[in-house]
């Protein structure tokens, strides 16, 4: 074939007048459609209902992103009709023209990136790098996965069977059916895409149901793929309540898979409702859950202390700690501990917070909920450690809160062990490298770890025993490429789905073996 070998895409240098220009022209074109409405999409049909979910800056609550109308179950049970329908064509289309509808969306979308950045911007409260990276990643699943979909159509060629005389054995990857997709609101749009195109160019349908937090920004992408010609039907779009159409679709006969990236009892609760067999259900349904985690930071007395300071407030605070990746916490030998926690409250306290538009480092938390949980558990912290930095609310129209850091926490705390998905870093102390790694390893988790130091033997040890899906050495937490790093995790992180790897589009078909006798 005459496709390309994948590469990551480059994020755009911000510090380069044209593209900061570029930018503030995207910003003021996207603030333009702010407040519309936003209907549902089931097969070609546009759907507005009375029953709205409100999408609002959490940067500045006064500004309305969307008016975004919300699915009941007799409209969720119309999606799930339309795209077993849909489903009947879509299958036989092949696998190379299915990619070819992921390489065009691609190829748009990074024509009109600065847009779909800018959207984050307004809506999840990202600053331009964090949106920038968010864009560039859902291009990367894109281009990546139509690879790989065709890799997968031709694997005859690339892992052939064990020939057996008088007989032409084959191996393909089959679509599953209609999928339910319901992506977080963090990587609003990058998990969003990935997770929706997977299963698409494997040859499923999907029914999308969009975080109730970023709407509007899954709904930008809803519409570029209408755009590219993708065939009526293969993705709709049905924003509505997880109690409500969520769980009507988790426990349908009819759905065959449920990709879900979020919380922990979310994913816990989906996996429970999906194990239940409908009356008419006649197989047992896939369930790929990307969840939580407690993910940290190691940190040994030979290590570069100023590098992995830096790494420490990175992973924590990168996007207001609103990674499932996010090193919120880290475990530092005692000799270098002092020295470490002086850098790393130095480097936090100089985090200025403020609106994202203008590109602040630090901005809000995504909405209401989030605010509060995170401020209760600042006061939780107060109890279990010595606050250094931060410890409350920011200044700000939204949902802004101090980066805020704990040391001399017990590794049995509740911020040590609970997922508290904002900007709070908590520090503890070990004798040694080994005492840390176990500290490190004492999580019902194993998201994202890092490790931090100069000696060999350590580093060995570290890749061996550090118990995560994603570990890195001496750099930060965050920050997965797709293709160089596939993503997920293990234990109550999920399923370890490794989005972004060769194994990805496996969990969303089926092989069928076929020998013909010859
Ligand atoms: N893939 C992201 C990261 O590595 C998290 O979802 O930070």
């Amino acid at each position: 074939t005459g496709i390309s070998p994948f590469q990551n895409e480059a994020f755009v240098d911000f510090s380069q007048p044209e593209n900061k220009k570029a930018m503030e022209d995207a910003l003021t074109k996207v603030r333009a459609t702010l407040g519309k409405d936003i209907p549902l999409h089931i097969g070609g049909e546009k759907i507005t209902t009375e029953d709205r979910i409100v999408s609002i800056n959490p940067g500045n609550t006064d500004e309305v992103i969307a008016s975004v109308s919300k699915a009941s179950k007799e409209l969720a049970e119309k999606a799930m009709q339309t795209a077993l329908t849909a489903f009947e064509s879509w299958k036989r289309v092949p696998a190379a023209e299915r990619a070819g509808y992921l390489f065009r969306a691609a190829e748009l979308m990074r024509e009109r990136k600065h847009e779909f950045s800018a959207m984050m911007i307004f809506e999840a409260g990202k600053n331009w790098p964090e949106a920038e990276a968010d864009t560039a990643e859902a291009i990367d699943f894109m281009e990546y996965y139509a690879r790989e979909m065709i890799r997968l159509s031709e694997t005859n060629e690339h892992k052939p069977l064990t020939k057996v005389p008088g007989e032409d054995n084959k191996l393909s990857y089959i679509p599953l059916g209609v999928g339910v997709v319901i992506p977080p609101w963090n990587f609003p749009l990058a998990i969003c895409v990935g997770m929706a195109t997977a299963a698409i160019v494997s040859g499923n349908t999907v029914l999308l149901k969009p975080a109730s937090v970023t709407p509007a920004i899954a709904h930008m992408f809803v519409e570029l793929m209408e755009e590219i010609g993708l065939p009526t039907g293969v993705l709709n779009f049905i924003p509505g309540s997880g109690a409500e159409v969520g769980d009507y679709l988790t426990t349908h006969p009819k759905t065959r898979f449920i990709s879900f990236t979020g919380s922990k009892e979310v994913g816990l609760r989906i996996n429970r409702l999906a194990a239940e067999t409908a009356p008419g259900q006649i197989w047992i349904k896939r369930i790929v859950a990307e969840m939580g985690g407690k993910d940290g930071i190691v940190v040994d007395e030979t290590a570069d202390l100023e590098a992995a300071a830096s790494a420490i407030v990175a992973s924590a605070f990168g996007f207001q700690g609103q990674k499932c990746s996010a090193g919120s916490r880290a475990f530092i030998v005692e000799s270098v501990y002092d020295e470490v926690v002086e850098l790393v409250a130095e480097k936090t306290k100089a985090l200025r917070i403020g609106v994202q538009e203008e590109n602040f480092p630090i901005g809000p938390v995504s909405d209401k909920n989030a605010y509060e949980k995170i401020l209760e558990y600042i006061e939780i912290g107060k109890g279990e450690g010595r606050l250094i930095a931060g410890g409350g609310k920011a200044e700000g129209n939204g949902f802004y809160i101090q980066p805020t850091v704990f040391a001399d926490v017990d590794g049995k705390a509740r911020i040590m062990q609970e997922e508290i998905f904002g900007p709070v870093l908590a520090l503890g102390k070990a004798k040694d490298y080994k005492e840390a790694i176990a500290l490190y390893n004492d999580t019902e988790f194993g998201l994202t770890g890092a490790f931090f130091s100069k000696e060999e033997d350590r580093i060995a040890y570290a890749l061996e025993d550090m118990h995560c899906g994603n570990l890195y050495i001496n750099r930060k937490c965050t920050g997965a490429l797709v293709g160089a790093h596939p993503f997920g995790g293990f234990n109550m992180s999920g399923t370890d789905s490794k989005a972004g790897g060769h194994d990805y589009l496996l969990l969303f078909t089926q092989a069928k073996m076929t020998a013909r006798k010859i």
